[in-house]
């Protein structure tokens, strides 16, 4: 199988980049390819909502020359997508947010007969880390990532959350735990039929 990473820290070093290694270590050892994007090297701009992209319907388009496209190029050429993320101010980080943003072009005719989605049956699962917990802190992220996949028509494995983080080296085995989860969800037939979501607790 092939997985794409997308980590959406502008901390190439932090604790969201230290957990999703170890998971893309487990899943490569597991003998599956992975292919990680770090969003802080590419330019990807805001969503300017002109709806230009709804027009080109079998196309891969956006009016912007940035890399958003470049991105979901390699997403679409992949099994499943991890979206790891920091949690700020109870959601994505910007860079972030710019990229689940312009992946409105990858649906066209949403709700109808015609409808084409680019990610359509696709994995996907969040990985986020945050310096707080879960409960009414982490919440609001996994339920937009959820209907975003919806949207998106893919199909969530899992959302999971590494609570109270401080310094990447302080990370421990809880976050071992749920790295080496993410890698067994990713590629397990009966996870993928259930599309159950979860988070971890410590
Ligand atoms: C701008 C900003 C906003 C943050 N907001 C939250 C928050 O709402 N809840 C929380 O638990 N942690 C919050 N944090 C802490 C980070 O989520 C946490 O340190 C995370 O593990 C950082 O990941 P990184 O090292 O990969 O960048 C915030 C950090 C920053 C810099």
């Amino acid at each position: 199988m092939r997985v794409a990473t997308i980590m959406g820290s502008p901390r190439k070093k932090g604790n969201t980049a230290r957990v999703l290694k170890l998971f893309e270590n487990q899943t490569i050892q597991n003998g599956h390819e992975v292919d990680r994007i770090n969003i802080v090297d590419y330019e990807v701009k805001g969503c300017l909502g002109c709806q230009s992209c709804r027009k080109e319907r079998h196309k891969l388009w956006c009016r912007q020359d940035d890399d958003a496209i470049r991105i979901f190029k390699r997403l679409v050429a992949t099994d499943a997508v991890i979206y790891a993320s920091p949690l700020y101010t109870y959601s994505f980080p910007a860079q972030m947010k710019a990229l689940i943003d312009r992946q409105n072009c990858l649906v066209k005719d949403y709700g109808t007969s015609e409808c084409i989605a680019f990610l359509k049956d696709k994995r996907a699962a969040l990985l986020v880390t945050c310096g707080g917990p879960v409960e009414e802190n982490a919440d609001l992220i996994q339920e937009a990532f959820k209907r975003e996949s919806q949207y998106q028509q893919m199909n969530v494995v899992g959302t999971y959350v590494v609570p109270y983080c401080t310094t990447p080296d302080a990370l421990g085995n809880n976050a071992i735990e749920i790295a080496k989860q993410m890698a067994t969800d990713i590629v397990s037939e009966e996870q993928a039929h259930t599309a159950n979501c979860s988070s971890f607790l410590t």
